[in-house]
């Protein structure tokens, strides 16, 4: 996070201000807990009696200068909240909003407390007080709605052939490495965890070992690895130095017997633990090269041992974040040992080739497991398990979620928990109530807000302001509608289009719709949603402005103006065609019509 300001006695910090990372709530509280941690130290320290409230809110803000000086600061609700969930905090405590809370579910352990009322406000807040972080565990990190358990929709493909890699690696020793890859939501943990139930009943005895990449530490060398070893060898954050190093002198031991405390030493130093004062590491005297020499040995060595034992798989979940030091350790791993009952299983999202396009490369046996959004039927099986609970489903709310959802699985649970939390249906234990009467507008549910944001986050400039510009057009869109809104600024439109088309943000369309254009739609409703979000709202009006003049243009050298009369009309008051009774909406076509019959 980043410290915005300081009001008295006060510190106001915010996340997600240069960068959005989809773990921004989760690192507020973590910073807090260590605010309070730290706490104590200074108090012990200086004798002192100091005592601190932190309160904790999610959601969007005005950012802007402000004042004499022009300081640049967050206003808002958002910010108002937050400030009374921190005077409303116990001395001592951590209160946190609901839309806090959403995001961190299972993460921390907290308490639900009375609800809060606050000025201004209709209805009271929802709030929680944070507890503490729950242990590290290691399951697949699916997501998934409270108290709802469905069964897995299709992908019996999927699971058939992980099945069938794991027989030919264990019965033919064949080193191998397997990638799932899809897009965010799309089930690869989902995939996994199911894979695992299976292992869990299946005959054979395997070893198995499991890391997971963060956004956090994409950038700390070996994190991966460090963080692999630390859940099998159970070490913990604040283990003491002589407790770690037992554990990891231990958990070598397991498989290597030879010389294994030498081995153990080095192999923990070279993953970043502090091994300083060992006497094996003396005859390196710090060299880093040796060092790493021997940590890819001794890395190699290890798994090797554990794959003759038992058939051996490593679990990589989340490598696009993984930080590039442990995946080259990995793949040198699997080069050293071709004939191994040895499975790497990795997770990835489509950005990871980016980085990585050697990625399984020269290794003895590569597969690749890509998985697609699920067929419409399959999409409304998923929305009929999600909704058991609910007698009767209104096939209207059906449709709405698979439309929107678009075979996502993640955006199917999310949409239908922003549908929860706008009262459209109500829960209880037993039965769900649906109330279509409070269907307004979909919104972007938070969560979604935060995956996408993040990837548009990681655009070029240019690109992500071409695309900002597109998703004012519309989720489909035309390269010289986009020229006219660039105006004179990005010359290279149609550069920076390839590159938005490579990241597969959006695709090209066949038959575009106009002549000498091409045409584009968004890769997903929601993505063109938060893109559009993303976007000022004054630009906005001009690009509304801009576009439905290029409209009004090119229709009228087609003669198609019926055709897009709503387009154009929705460009002059956006939003209103969300709204499919209104009769203001009936009006402005209209208006637009005849206006431009005019023309
Ligand atoms: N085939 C499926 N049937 C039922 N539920 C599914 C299916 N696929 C995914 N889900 C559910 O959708 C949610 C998202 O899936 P999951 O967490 O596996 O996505 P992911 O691909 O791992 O995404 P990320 O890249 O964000 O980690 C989870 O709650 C998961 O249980
Ligand atoms: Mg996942």
């Amino acid at each position: 996070g980043k410290i915005d300001k300081h009001i008295g006695d006060a510190i106001m910090a915010l996340w997600s201000v240069d960068k959005t990372r989809e773990d921004d709530a989760e690192q507020a509280i973590h910073a807090a807990l260590a605010m309070q941690r730290e706490l104590v130290n200074i108090r012990e320290m200086h004798n002192l009696q100091l005592e601190i409230r932190i309160g904790i809110n999610t959601g969007l803000v005005f950012f802007g200068t402000v004042g004499t000086i022009g300081e640049l600061t967050a206003m808002g609700d958002t910010v108002n909240t937050a400030s009374r969930l921190e005077t409303s905090a116990p001395v001592g405590g951590i209160l946190i909003s609901h839309a806090t809370y959403k995001l961190i579910k299972g993460i921390f352990d907290v308490v639900k407390q009375e609800p809060l009322s606050v000025k201004g406000k209709t209805e009271p807040l929802q709030v929680y007080l944070v507890k503490r972080a729950r242990p590290h565990k290691f399951h697949p990190s699916t997501r998934g709605i409270e108290g709802i358990e469905t069964h897995m929709v299709g992908r019996d493909a999927e699971l058939e052939k992980l099945k069938a890699i794991f027989y030919t690696v264990s019965s033919k020793k064949e080193t191998t490495l397997v990638s799932i890859v899809g897009e965010a939501g799309i089930g690869k943990s989902r995939l996994l965890s199911e894979f695992n139930n299976w292992l869990y009943v299946a005959p054979d005895l395997v070893c198995y070992f499991k890391g997971r990449a963060t956004e956090q530490t994409t950038g700390t060398p070996y994190a991966l690895l460090r963080g692999l070893f630390a859940l099998r060898f159970q070490i913990k954050e604040d283990d003491s130095l002589p407790t770690v190093w037992k554990k990891f002198e231990d958990g070598v031991a397991e498989y290597l017997f030879e010389d294994s405390e030498r081995k153990a030493h080095f192999l923990g130093a070279w993953l970043g633990y502090n091994f300083k004062d060992s006497p094996h590491l003396a005859v390196i005297h710090g060299d880093a090269q040796q060092l790493n020499d021997r940590g890819l040995l001794y890395l190699a060595q290890f798994f090797s041992a554990a794959a003759e034992k038992n058939t051996t798989i490593i679990l990589l979940e989340d490598i696009h974040w993984a930080d590039v030091p442990s995946l080259d350790a990995i793949v040198n791993v699997l080069k050293r040992q071709p004939q191994l009952p040895l499975l790497v299983l990795s997770l990835a999202r489509p950005p990871f080739f980016e980085s990585k396009p050697d990625w399984g490369e020269n290794i003895p046996v590569y597969v690749q497991i890509d998985l697609h959004t699920l067929p419409i039927e399959q999409s409304y099986q998923l929305v009929e398990q999600i909704l058991q609970k609910a007698t009767s489903v209104p096939v209207t709310l059906h449709d709405l979620i698979v439309n929107q959802a678009e075979g996502n699985p993640f955006y199917a649970e999310e949409l239908i928990k922003m549908l929860i939390d706008n009262g459209v249906i109500v829960t209880d234990e037993e039965n769900w109530q649906i109330n279509l009467d409070r269907l307004g507008a979909l919104n972007v549910p938070p969560t979604l807000i935060e995956v996408l944001q993040a990837r548009l986050d990681k655009l070029d400039p240019e690109d992500r302001v071409t695309l900002q510009r597109a998703s004012v057009i519309g989720r489909i869109f035309w390269d010289r509608a986009l020229v006219q809104l660039a105006a004179d600024d990005f010359p290279e439109t149609s550069k920076y289009l390839s590159n938005l088309q490579a990241k597969e943000f959006i695709f090209q369309r066949r038959s575009p719709a106009f002549t000498d254009t091409l045409e584009f739609t968004f890769k997903h409703a929601v993505l063109h949603n938060v893109t559009y979000e993303s976007v000022l709202k004054r630009t906005r009006k001009l690009y509304h402005k801009q576009a439905a003049q290029w409209l009004v243009d090119v229709t009228e050298e087609s003669d198609r103006q019926d055709e897009y009369a709503a387009a154009i009309a929705e460009h002059y008051s956006p939003g209103i065609m969300r709204l499919p009774t209104s009769p203001i909406q009936k009006l402005l076509i209209c208006t637009v019509k005849h206006w431009h019959s005019r023309q």
